[in-house]
């Protein structure tokens, strides 16, 4: 961020941002580098991928991020958040929510199970040093506060200790009033 905002660390003090910070386009792109692409994101609740072997693609943060994933809940319940964007040539792999066992991309075939591992490539058989764990789709971290998810396309700081302090502070008010229930 090349302009300098000041916040005055003293509450008593501090002022609320100029009207500069919310209107310059620089300003706006220096947020999305270093405060979006590096924080956790809510993308959701679980009932996204309700049933085992579910698959839920989505755009995180759509028109700013603009980032294709993909929820998916294997047969053992494990949920993964996955790039959508498969590891051949970058064709979109899922393209619909629902049931599905695997990930087939419809450009070439490229398959994977629930979970990005590749699995099957037709007609690269005889292809040497193939495949490798580029091959797979590349697993985002993904975090759960009860049933909701958050993801992250490269978070800087731990999600629990947000978690951790949110509830030192206003934990019985705020999951009290989130879900009715307080077990986190
Ligand atoms: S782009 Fe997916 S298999 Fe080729």
């Amino acid at each position: 961020m090349n302009k300098n905002y000041y916040i005055d660390p003293d509450i008593k003090k501090a002022e609320t941002l100029p009207a500069l910070f919310y209107k310059d386009p620089a300003t706006f792109e220096a947020i999305k580098e270093q405060i979006f692409l590096k924080s956790w994101q809510f993308i959701g609740d679980e009932n996204l991928v309700k049933l085992p072997q579910s698959v839920h693609p989505f755009i995180l943060l759509d028109s700013f991020l603009t980032e294709p994933m993909l929820l998916t809940r294997n047969k053992d319940e494990h949920i993964s958040c996955l790039t959508n964007v498969c590891t051949h040539r970058g064709n979109v792999v899922a393209l619909h929510p629902g049931k599905s066992k695997k990930l087939t991309c419809m450009y070439h075939g490229r398959r994977f199970n629930l979970k990005g591992e590749f699995e099957h490539m037709p007609e690269f058989n005889e292809t040497e040093n193939f495949p490798r764990p580029c091959d797979n789709l590349h697993q985002f971290p993904l975090r759960k506060l009860g049933p909701l998810l958050f993801a992250g396309l490269n978070p800087s700081f731990d999600f629990q200790q947000v978690i951790d302090k949110m509830n030192e502070r206003i934990g019985f008010y705020l999951w009290m009033n989130l879900f009715g229930h307080l077990n986190f």
